[in-house]
């Protein structure tokens, strides 16, 4: 992957799922909506996000971080029936020498929950990711009791691996953090 391919989706605009589309996220997104996301205790409640204070400058930092990197892309999710900006997905850093990524995400508009949006986003991140970003397996976390994001990436296709047992804190008690992942050759079969 390299500078080229992220102009080159940066150009092009999207990538496109069924009921939603992803665009490259730029610090024009940096609003009010998303600090609101970032700062909503049911919606960051399993977010690693919520160990430190968010605000537009640690959010704007962020995305110039991730914006500034060949091996990540970051994506707004966003619905194709009107174009509303609901939330976010990632892809990398890549672990060039493994060929591998990490996929993270949340849905910050809470009334597009269960609707199958994130199962949506993150088909069409893995799709891209193996197509566009040279990697052959995709990794994801999640706390074994976010069910929901457990949810979106078994249905997207993604096989749990591992349960790493009371691996970090959650509400100051030990919790189990699952490990998903899907391989390119589970997509092509
Ligand atoms: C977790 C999250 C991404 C799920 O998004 P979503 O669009 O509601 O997920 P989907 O509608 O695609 O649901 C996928 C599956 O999970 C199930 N699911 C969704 N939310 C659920 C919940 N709260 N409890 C149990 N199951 C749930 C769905 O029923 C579906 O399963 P099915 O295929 O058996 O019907 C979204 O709730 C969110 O962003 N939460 C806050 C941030 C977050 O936790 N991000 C993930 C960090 S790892």
């Amino acid at each position: 992957m390299s500078a080229a391919l992220k102009t080159a989706v940066a150009l092009q605009g999207r990538v496109d799922g069924d009921a939603i589309f992803l665009r490259p996220l730029s610090s024009e997104d940096v609003n009010a909506t998303y600090l609101r996301w970032l700062t909503d205790p049911q919606t960051n409640q399993f977010m690693e996000t919520r160990h430190r204070p968010q605000t537009m400058q640690t959010i704007c930092e962020f995305v110039a971080r991730v914006n500034a990197r060949d091996d990540e892309f970051l994506f707004g999710i966003c619905l194709k029936k009107d174009g509303r900006h609901i939330g976010n997905i990632k892809v990398g850093p890549v672990k060039q020498n493994h060929s591998v990524a990490d996929v993270s995400l949340f849905i910050g508009e809470r009334d597009c929950w269960g609707h199958g949006l994130a199962t949506d986003a993150i088909r069409a991140v893995s799709r891209f990711a193996f197509t566009s970003m040279n990697v052959d397996k995709l990794n994801a976390v999640a706390y074994a009791a976010n069910r929901g994001s457990i949810g979106a990436f078994l249905r997207a296709g993604y096989v749990q691996e591992g349960l790493r047992r009371k691996h970090y804190i959650l509400d100051g008690r030990p919790a189990d953090v699952a490990e998903l992942g899907l391989c390119a050759e589970d997509v092509k079969s």
